[in-house]
């Protein structure tokens, strides 16, 4: 027996459909400290844990028995030669035992260029379906395990609000899952700016792989996460928001250094993205709490208090480009 495949039969307890279909919702997840780097390809294994915050937003995904295995995003139906559609039934495929055709459709309820990760709510949501297509009743815990396969991220799209997932020790891979924080803090707030709806030139997966093969600063990226999600954490428990914003900013900084330094060099920055990113800097300067963070990409994530004075500001900024 692969790895994967014992895996998956440590978690599964069978693979017969026991409904005809199923429907669920999982939000997005935006990182504060990112899970950057993998120990193991196979499991999907990160090199370090990783701390992010869920947003109302969302994606819905039904799974139906159909004649034959198709996908829709957002109405749309895809290309079965789409990257999607084969990540999305690479997946089904070890999931389901015989072929059985499936139907997936999946709607997001933000803009899909909004640089939110559609790929962990859309997978999270999957996984819930899953569960009640095939009546596994499982844990959320072990769900967040099964979603870890599909994409990272997605094992923290399974809950609101502030969700760590832990890096795990074990080559089998069943200790690196992600679980909820205890931390009630619904003031602390992400907004995605809307800079670009051009797609990446380089996908975070592509990046991730270059990035850690390549950049001197890859060997310093478990320490720096050690000491940013230290930091995160300890401003959690203390509702610090400066201590979390700054931590949270170095970390996507470090993040972007690291891409800075591959070879060949990776830049997601545009013109917009860095003239954010200094009107921030300068906001803070006048006293206002606001901080940002920025994943795989060029799209600028603030984070802020609810009664942030600069609202309304933050809302023209993050429609600086027409849609
Ligand atoms: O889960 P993936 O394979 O799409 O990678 C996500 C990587 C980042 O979004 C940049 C960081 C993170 O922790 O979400």
């Amino acid at each position: 027996m692969d790895r994967i495949t014992a895996y998956l039969a440590h978690l599964i307890p069978h693979r017969t459909p026991f409904l005809t279909t199923a429907t669920a919702f999982a939000p997005s997840n935006i990182a504060l400290c990112k899970y950057w780097g993998k120990r193991d390809v196979t499991l999907n294994l990160p090199l370090t844990s990783s701390l992010s915050l869920s947003l109302a937003q969302g994606s819905t995904t039904t799974i139906s028995l159909a004649e034959k295995d198709s996908v829709a995003l957002n109405g749309t139906v895809l290309e079965n030669t789409s990257d999607f559609h084969r990540r999305l039934f690479q997946f089904l495929d070890l999931i389901r035992l015989t072929r059985t055709p499936l139907q997936v459709q999946t709607h997001n309820d933000f803009p899909t260029a909004a640089g939110l990760a559609s790929s962990a709510s859309g997978f999270a949501a999957l996984i819930l379906a899953l569960n009640t297509l095939y009546n596994w009743q499982l844990e959320t815990r072990e769900l967040s395990l099964l979603a870890r396969l599909s994409s990272g991220s997605a094992c923290r799209s399974l809950w609101p609000g502030f969700v760590e997932w832990h890096e795990g020790t074990r080559a089998d891979g069943l200790d690196s899952f992600a679980e909820p924080l205890n931390i009630d803090w619904s003031d602390c707030c992400l907004h995605p700016c809307i800079l670009t709806q051009a797609s990446k030139a380089i996908s975070s997966r592509d990046a991730m792989n270059i990035s850690m093969q390549t950049s001197p600063l890859a060997k310093l990226w478990p320490l720096h996460v050690t000491e940013d999600l230290a930091e995160i954490k300890l401003a959690l428990q203390e509702k610090n928001f400066h201590r979390l914003g700054l931590a949270t900013e170095r970390n996507a900084k470090r993040l972007h250094e690291l891409l800075h330094t591959a070879v060949p060099a990776i830049n997601y920055d545009l013109p917009e993205t860095l003239a954010l990113k200094k009107r921030v800097e300068a906001l803070r300067a006048q006293g206002h709490a606001i901080y940002f963070t920025q994943d795989a990409g060029a799209q600028i994530k603030l984070l802020y208090l609810k009664n942030e004075k600069t609202l309304a500001e933050i809302k023209h900024l993050s429609a600086l480009l027409p849609a």
